[in-house]
C-alpha cells in the first residue's frame, strides 16, 4: 500500500491546505492535522481555535451543526455552550452518551458575531466535512438547523418545512439524513410544538439505527 502523503504546510500564500492531502486523509487525526492551519476562507484569520469536531470516530450517529460560537472557539470543541447543553440532553434522550456520537459543524471556524456562515465560507469548508463523514461512515446523520441542510444537501426550503423528512446524502455511499431544529432555536422557541418536533425527529433517527444494526 502506498504511504499516505503527509501534511505540507501551505506555501501558496493563501493558506489553503492542499486538497490532494485532505481529500485522501487516512484518518480523522490526519485530516485534523492537515487543516489545522487553514486560511482558505475569511473565517480563518479570526479564529482562536479551529473546531474540528469530536466524538466516537466510528459513531453510528452523527450530528452536524452550523459553526462554532464564542465558547466553542475558546475551547476548540463543538457545542459546549448553552446550545451544547441542550444537545447533550437531546442525545441523552435517545439513549446515547455524548462520546458515543460524533458532533461536527458545517464550518470549523467561528463566524464573527455568530453570524450565519456565508455560502462561500461554507462551501470552502465543506470538503473537510465530507471527508470527515466518509471516515466516520455514520449510519445516520442528524442535521441541526437550516445551514447544514442548505450547504450539505442543497435544500433551500427552510428548516420548518424540511425537518422530520428523511433526506439522503450521496457521498462514498448514500447516508440517511434526518433534519431537525437547531438547539439554539429550540432554546429561543421553547414551545411544546418545537420540542415535540425535535423529539419526533430524534426518535426517527434512533428507530432507523435500531432497524439497521
Ligand atoms: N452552534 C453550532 O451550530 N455549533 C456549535 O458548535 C455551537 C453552536
Amino acid at each position: 500500500m502506498m504511504a499516505a502523503p503527509s501534511y505540507i504546510p501551505p506555501t501558496d500564500g493563501i493558506g489553503n491546505p492542499p486538497s490532494e492531502v485532505w481529500a485522501s486523509a487516512p484518518s480523522l487525526e490526519a485530516l485534523a492535522a492537515c487543516i489545522q492551519g487553514c486560511l482558505a476562507c475569511p473565517l480563518g484569520p479570526g479564529r482562536f481555535r479551529l473546531v474540528f469536531g469530536e466524538g466516537d470516530p466510528k459513531a453510528r450517529l452523527m450530528f452536524i451543526g452550523e459553526g462554532p460560537g464564542k465558547e466553542e472557539d475558546q475551547q476548540g470543541r463543538p457545542f459546549v455552550g448553552k446550545a451544547g447543553e441542550l444537545l447533550d440532553k437531546m442525545i441523552g434522550g435517545i439513549g446515547f452518551k455524548r462520546d458515543q456520537v460524533y458532533i461536527a459543524n458545517v464550518v470549523k471556524c467561528r463566524p464573527p458575531d455568530n453570524r450565519t456562515p456565508t455560502p462561500q465560507e461554507s462551501q470552502t469548508c465543506l470538503g473537510y466535512l465530507k471527508r470527515q463523514i466518509e471516515l466516520i461512515d455514520p449510519g445516520v446523520i442528524v442535521t441541526l438547523g437550516a445551514t447544514p441542510l442548505r450547504e450539505l444537501l442543497g435544500i433551500q426550503t427552510g428548516i420548518t418545512k424540511a425537518r422530520g423528512s428523511w433526506q439522503r446524502l450521496e457521498l462514498h455511499r448514500p447516508i440517511p439524513v434526518m433534519p431537525t431544529f437547531h438547539p439554539a432555536y429550540v432554546l429561543r422557541q421553547y414551545t411544546q410544538e418545537v420540542r415535540g418536533a425535535v423529539w419526533a425527529d430524534l426518535k426517527a433517527a434512533r428507530a432507523w439505527l435500531e432497524e439497521h444494526p
